[in-house]
């Protein structure tokens, strides 16, 4: 691995098969710690791969910086994800897992959208957990089916439901099977995001059978 795509990480292998392996993406200010007890509780025996955003952004760990909430600088983000993707392609090899699951919180979430239409193939399905358009001018992919659940707050400040929902066209017209709910929650997660989640996994996984 190349220091330019070091990241600081957490690994917890699979328990047993057929458990699909986890990308655990935490929001602003969270660490390769935040997701582990989630990603146990959304799939158990799954393997977790959980790395900690490069950005720092007053000392808070970010996958990729912004010049303001909500207004992303798109470059950063681009770099950034083929950056996360690399990682993930080279860790992955490295560990013998196969491509893996996002679940994204927040900025973690906007890297997760970024990464699958930058990088499509590095991920096998994502959940987006109150995410945004991470790219106002995204490039053609083709998602080739992979499910994706994204999960709005109704009451969420941050991010407009507008903004999601274009974030589900965006990848519905790339080709992904995507699951779009809104919780009547704000932007911090709650059991409902844990109840849906691992609800779509398990679909997710009987489809792959
Ligand atoms: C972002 O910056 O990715 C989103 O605005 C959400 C956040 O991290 O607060």
């Amino acid at each position: 691995m190349t220091n330019e795509t070091a990241f600081v990480y957490r690994f917890e292998p699979a328990e047993g098969a057929g458990a699909p392996p986890l990308l655990l993406l935490h929001g602003t200010g969270g660490d390769e710690n935040d997701l582990l007890d989630l990603g146990r509780m959304l799939s158990p025996g799954s393997a977790l791969l959980s790395p900690r955003g490069r950005v720092l952004e007053n000392g808070m760990p970010r996958f990729f910086r912004r010049l303001a909430e909500g207004v992303f600088d798109e470059d950063d983000v681009r770099r950034r994800a083929i950056e996360l993707a690399d990682f993930v392609d080279e860790t992955r090899g490295r560990l013998g897992i196969g491509a893996p699951v996002a679940v994204g919180y927040s900025n973690g979430a906007n890297i997760a959208a970024a990464m699958m239409l930058l990088r499509p193939g590095t991920l096998s399905g994502a959940a987006l957990l109150r995410a945004m358009v991470p790219l106002s001018d995204p490039p053609r992919a083709d998602l080739g089916g992979i499910p994706v659940l994204i999960a709005s707050g109704q009451m969420d400040p941050i991010v407009p439901s507008s903004n999601s929902a274009k974030l589900a066209d965006i990848l519905l017209d790339a080709g992904a099977d995507v699951t779009y709910r809104t919780l009547p929650v704000g932007h911090q997660l709650a059991r409902a995001d844990l109840v849906l989640t691992r609800e779509w996994l398990e679909l997710a996984k009987e489809q792959a059978k």
